[in-house]
């Protein structure tokens, strides 16, 4: 045994190999039987600066560690000790060190961790025992009982140790040394925080003489026949049996059932058990056969459509150290907005994941641990993954993947890793994994021409192209040409947003080919920080950083469901509730693939002017998946006094799920009824031209500027037509975008900046009329802006006509009034709600009557940005004040002005101010996806055009 550090001695950080000393990979599972002891809890920890700045004599037992830190195992170093072990970083595909392959940074920060443990008292004596890390980042060597056993690299991929001949009853001394950067970091370039610790479970596991090593479960169905294909292959020989099935064969045996088939639907699993000389493992079976077939991707005979989502392993304060309970949050809030997919970006998940994934059911594709995006910076040269020097890393970690998550009914799809360009290596991964596992598909974007994979899939491909995918008409390879189609990364979540998802549900709907998509990402990845609430990107002074591009989630770091997700649920219900409102009847579709509609139950109502009149349930047959029937409503009521009404058609949960409880909506939709009136008022009064004021009914006018001031009671300040919006981030855009960065083009434009002049002031017999031109510095086009205020004595209305001047060479952010009044807190409005809504973001938003306070309304984007409007605003109170709109507008109020929300980077920047902000628009610009995807679609964006519309206000008394 030697504990002297020669520069030879930490060779392994730079070798391009998985390691040695590890076992090889197998199916990870949880024994009956076999004891098992977990080492997670608290465990010494020395930070060096380098990999060689300490011996490795920490690891001799008797090493005394007392005036080392306590850090908690799983973790990450740099989440934990506030700083004092050093800090995250956050880079999307920038490696932050030199680009040298395989050689890494001097500078490598290195923890020393130490545990001491004593095996129970029941630890058998007889029999092995394995040592195992669920994760560690990135590299570790490993040392028990001061021998040395072995190291690793691979970050989210197990790794098993044989360690029985070194354990004693008590004493044992876990050492193990982690390196932040190896050469495994090269083929660890995901877009997320670099984060270094042992951030999985460390496992202790006896291995009984006899005890299952590795098995795999083949669990097909035919759904021709409707029986159930099981075969248990099992390193070690045993007996397989399925009570519910009245099973018991040997493994290696085939035997059919007649069974119900898994699907993400309906997950039906068959409780197993295999059993060795050794030991007895509880087996999950799902039965379900995965192919492509007619050029789909088919399961048990039926194309899939995926609603899916990118997940990152994500917590704001544990970073990738997940506990299960987190985890089951993600799958259960996932089920409960109809999502049916998770694609694992960019790397296998913990593995109890999976068996979430199995038991609620979701579809996955899991991707193994492998990003070079780097060095896209150098036209790819010297990329890893052509360069048979580091295929024995990538095979091995295609190897831990599928050995580990081989027995998932979950699993549809293998992915080979994620933006790590083409080459020979990817080939060799998906020849491997082809070989071991005929009964999935693989995957791997970059493979544009379908070389070495089962689909064509893209990332952030625009509406029309993946169109002319849907139709054929893209070309590309012969093989290419008969594969079906995903998009394994679309409806970029970055902020406000994604915009335009529901057309592209529509186009996934309307070609078979296009078989879904998975909105990027799952979680924004926030950090909990004391000051900035939470931290993103550069936060921690990094020397490259992307700033919030890591905050690009369908739920905050806290998990509270954004607009996005709301969104996303509507789009992608599992039931389609439409019609014109004129026939009697509400057309139901079944939009599930496996399952009937039985699972729901269906309630109408019946709202005028928002108010529920009526109500009651609705029965609707169990539509077979992809039918649809004209369900007939009930007779409407008779009188409802004119106003404006609806129908609203809900499916609920008819009884509790694993998932959800009882009435918990699926889908709705709403179906018109009486058209709305628009609000009208005889200008029977007339402004009256006082000292320094012009009175026009309830309201008072600056006589020289024509500014209005108040309306009865309620100061109104500044009101005037605005066109800004604080940028959000698909406004900005990305970098590689060209024309549909819109901040950057209405800055220039000076849309920021407007310049209001006023032209006239003119009382005339029943009207004030506001004369002005709104333009920017520099530029020759502008809006002429009217404003005509008239008055039936009671109530004012304003009619803003807009006329553009010039060459408009951009969209308008938004188009609308903006004031402030003195006092607002509550606020409640007839229209779209109750979240935000904007053009192309706004399926979620229902008409009703909502009510809220004006922090309320707020949406807290991490960057703060354009957020909060609600849409189709028939009317709403606030202030004081009641508004009318004609036509319909958004709404959106607030404690700070439009400047301060722009300048804001973290939301601990807004400070509320005495004044509410209010926006009446008219009509806003898209959102589009365009800080990584298309901008917003043409018939979203905001073009200067003339226009007019009018509010009517009136104080509430
Ligand atoms: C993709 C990539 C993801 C993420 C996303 C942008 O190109 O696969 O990891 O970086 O863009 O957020």
């Amino acid at each position: 045994m030697s504990f002297r550090t020669s520069p030879s001695a930490i060779d392994y950080v730079e070798d391009v190999s998985p390691g040695s000393g590890a076992l090889p990979p197998r199916a990870w599972y949880a024994s009956s039987d076999a004891k098992s002891l977990s080492l997670n809890g608290s465990w010494r920890l020395r930070v060096s600066p380098t990999a060689d700045a300490e011996d490795d004599s920490f690891a001799e037992p008797g090493f005394d560690a007392g005036d080392w830190a306590e850090v908690a195992v799983p973790g990450h170093w740099v989440l934990q000790g506030d700083g004092a072990f050093g800090l995250p970083i956050y880079t999307n595909h920038l490696y932050p060190f030199p680009v040298d392959p395989p050689h890494v940074p001097t500078e490598n920060p290195t923890g020393d961790h130490l545990h001491l443990f004593d095996l129970p008292e029941d630890w058998p004596s007889e029999g092995g025992s394995v040592l195992r890390f669920d994760g560690v980042e990135s590299c570790a060597r490993v040392w028990l009982n001061g021998t040395d056993i072995g190291e690793f690299k691979g970050s989210r991929l197990p790794h098993e140790f044989t360690v029985g001949h070194l354990l004693k009853p008590s004493g044992n001394v876990l050492a193990v040394r982690v390196h932040q950067w190896s050469a495994g970091s090269y083929l660890e370039d995901q877009d997320q925080w670099w984060l270094p610790g042992i951030f999985r479970d460390v496992t202790l596991l006896h291995r009984p003489a006899g005890s299952v090593l590795d098995f795999f479960v083949n669990a097909s169905y035919d759904h021709i026949t409707g029986e159930g294909t099981l075969r248990v292959d099992s390193d070690v020989d045993g007996r397989v049996s399925v009570p519910a099935l009245d099973i018991d064969v040997a493994t290696g045996e085939t035997v059919t059932a007649a069974v119900q088939p898994w699907s993400a639907e309906v997950p039906k699993l068959y409780d197993g058990e295999l059993v060795t000389e050794g030991e007895r493992v509880p087996l999950r079976i799902g039965f379900r056969t995965v192919e492509l077939a007619d050029g789909l991707i088919k399961v048990n005979g039926r194309a899939v459509l995926f609603k899916g989502v990118n997940r990152h392993e994500w917590h704001p304060e544990k970073g990738r150290a997940l506990d299960l309970e987190t985890m089951r949050a993600d799958v259960l809030l996932m089920k409960r907005h109809n999502l049916n997919a998770v694609r694992t970006s960019h790397y296998p998940p913990h593995p109890a994941f999976l068996d979430l994934c199995d038991e609620y059911g979701l579809w996955v594709i899991d991707e193994c641990d492998l990003e070079t995006h780097g060095f896209t910076e150098q036209a790819w040269r010297d990329n890893p993954v052509d360069d048979d020097r580091w295929t024995p890393a990538l095979l091995d970690r295609a190897a831990r993947m599928v050995e580990r998550d081989k027995n998932h009914p979950s699993v549809v799809i293998w992915s080979l890793g994620n933006e790590a360009g083409t080459g020979r290596g990817l080939t060799a991964m998906a020849e491997w994994i082809h070989g071991r596992d005929a009964s999935r598909l693989v995957h791997y974007e970059g493979d544009w021409n379908s070389r070495d994979t089962d689909m064509y899939s893209r990332m952030y491909a625009s509406h029309a192209e993946i169109e002319q995918i849907g139709q054929e008409l893209d070309g590309g390879t012969h093989k290419r040409r008969e594969l079906p189609f995903i998009l394994c990364e679309y409806g970029h979540a970055m902020g406000n947003g994604p915009g335009g998802i529901a057309d592209y549900q529509e186009l996934f709907e309307k070609y078979d080919r296009l078989q879904g998509g998975f909105i990027w990402e799952w979680i924004d990845h926030g950090i909990t920080h004391p000051e900035l609430g939470y931290a993103y990107g550069g936060d921690f002074g990094e020397e490259l950083h992307d700033g919030n591009f890591v905050c690009d989630g369908l739920v905050f770091p806290d998990r509270r469901p954004s607009p996005g997700l709301l969104e996303f649920k509507k789009v992608i219900e599992p039931v389609g509730i439409e019609g014109d409102g004129t026939d009697g009847t509400v057309r139901v579709t079944n939009k599930q693939d496996f399952a009937d509609l039985s699972a729901f139950a269906f309630e109408w109502s019946y709202q005028v002017d928002g108010e529920t009149v009526e109500s009651g349930s609705l029965s609707v047959p169990a539509l077979a998946p992809g039918a649809s029937a004209d369900v007939k409503l009930p007779e409407p009521p008779a009188d409802h006094g004119g106003g404006e009404s609806q129908w609203t058609v809900r499916a609920l949960l008819a009884a509790d799920t694993a998932w959800g409880p009882e009435g918990h909506e699926v889908a709705w939709g709403q179906l018109p009824g009486t058209a709305r009136a628009l609000p009208s008022i005889a200008a029977s009064d007339g402004p009256v031209p006082g000292d320094g004021v012009i009175t026009l009914g309830p309201a008072s006018f600056d006589a020289r500027t024509g500014a209005l001031r108040t309306i009865g009671g309620v100061e109104v300040s500044g009101l005037r037509l605005d066109v800004w919006r604080a940028t959000t981030d698909n406004d900005e855009g990305a970098e590689w975008q060209t024309g549909t960065r819109y901040a950057e083009l209405w800055r220039k434009y000076g849309l920021h900046r407007m310049r209001h002049r006023l032209d006239g002031v003119e009382v005339g017999d029943d009207a004030l009329t506001v004369r002005t031109r709104v333009a920017p510095a520099a530029w020759e086009f502008g809006l002429a802006a009217v404003y005509r205020w008239t008055s039936d004595g009671n109530r004012l209305k304003l009619t803003v006509s807009v006329g553009p001047e010039g060459e408009w060479p951009v969209p308008l952010p938004r188009l609308g009034v903006r004031f402030g009044l003195a006092q607002a807190d509550g606020v409640k409005w007839y229209g779209g709600g109750p979240g935000e809504g904007y053009p192309d973001t706004k399926s979620a938003s229902r008409l009703d009557r909502w009510e809220s306070t004006v922090d309320g309304l707020q949406t807290p984007y991490l960057r703060p940005q354009e957020n909060g409007a609600r849409a189709d605003v028939r009317w709403a109170e606030l202030g004081g004040l009641r508004i009318e709109g004609d036509p319909e507008f958004f709404l959106t109020a607030r404690r700070w002005t439009t400047e301060q929300l722009d300048a804001a980077a973290h939301l601990t920047d807004l400070k509320a101010v005495e004044t509410v902000w209010v926006n009446l628009d008219h009509a806003l610009h898209g959102i589009g996806t365009g800080s990584c995807g298309p901008g917003v679609l043409p018939q979203y964006q905001l073009r200067a055009e003339p226009v007019e519309f009018s509010f009517v206000f009136s104080e509430i008394s």
